[in-house]
């Protein structure tokens, strides 16, 4: 009889098992070094090797600066995310808003500590209004949980609130439309911590162009106050299995970063 295929759920709680008993020495989180602040200029970057959990303050007036151009547009005002969500649903700031059945504003706790971000709503995302919600979004799921996370505990958005038509990479003025909305978010939520999926996620986010994702993996940069790491997009790892073995050393050290700071 042919062999039932695993499901996701199955094949990621073997994954779990696996890396953990590979990962769960191998990862070194040095107390010395806790505290010290990564934030000598606006983005920074710790080694490879050691963890600098930060004690971070959110610098509001950064992400004021950043939003003052749209001090007039009645989203900016919003005090909260559902009167933010009813503001900007029908948004056409790009082309994007003729081609979208649902505006993806994102899930989860207003209050969350920590933002999980994305590149861009899917088919599935994109008929639901929801993120993450598709294969690659389970896989998601998964994997926040393998740390401990849970989907509602988390606020989970993306870089762009509209698909883009048959998955394409965003271009850079749909991205410049929409990520102050996201800016917003950031102002309304104040996480303490960002994990980002994948090299779109992070390089918009964080406005490093020429990164590649093999850079940034395994750093703690500061935005704003907030920690931000890296990791694979849950899509990629579906596609490559092989590089599950980093995501689960990147999501270990997102946790540790996480632990030793709240
Ligand atoms: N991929 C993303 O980056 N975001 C989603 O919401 C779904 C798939």
């Amino acid at each position: 009889m042919p062999e039932k295929p695993l499901s996701l759920a199955d094949e990621l709680e073997i994954f779990v098992r696996e890396q953990a008993s590979q990962f769960g020495e191998v990862i070194s989180y040095v107390p010395a070094k806790r505290n010290q602040p990564i934030t000598t200029a606006s983005v920074t970057e710790t080694t490879k090797e050691v963890l600098a959990p930060v004690s971070s303050t959110l610098r509001i007036a950064e992400l004021e600066e950043k939003l003052a151009p749209y001090n007039s547009e009645a989203w900016r005002q919003a005090t909260s995310l559902d009167v933010m969500k009813e503001i900007i649903h029908d948004c056409t700031k790009c082309a994007l808003g003729a081609t979208r059945t649902k505006l993806v504003f994102g899930t989860g706790s207003a209050k969350a500590k920590v933002m999980v971000i994305g590149e861009a709503p899917g088919a599935d995302e994109d008929a639901a209004g929801e993120p993450f919600i598709g294969r690659a979004g389970q896989l998601l799921t998964k994997m926040l949980e393998a740390v401990n996370f849970s989907r509602d505990e988390v606020f989970i958005t993306n870089i762009l609130k509209s698909r883009p038509p048959n998955n394409r990479d965003p271009k850079p003025e749909e991205v410049a439309a929409c990520e102050p909305y996201l800016w917003k978010q950031i102002e309304l939520i104040q996480p303490k911590f960002i994990i980002c999926f994948g090299r779109v996620a992070g390089m918009n986010l964080l406005k490093l162009e020429t990164a590649t994702l093999a850079k940034m993996r395994g750093n703690v940069y500061d935005l704003h106050g907030i920690s931000v790491m890296v990791t694979y997009h849950p899509a990629a790892l579906l596609r490559n299995p092989d590089w599950k073995k980093g995501a689960w050393e990147d999501l270990q050290k997102f946790r540790q970063l996480y632990d030793a700071a709240v």
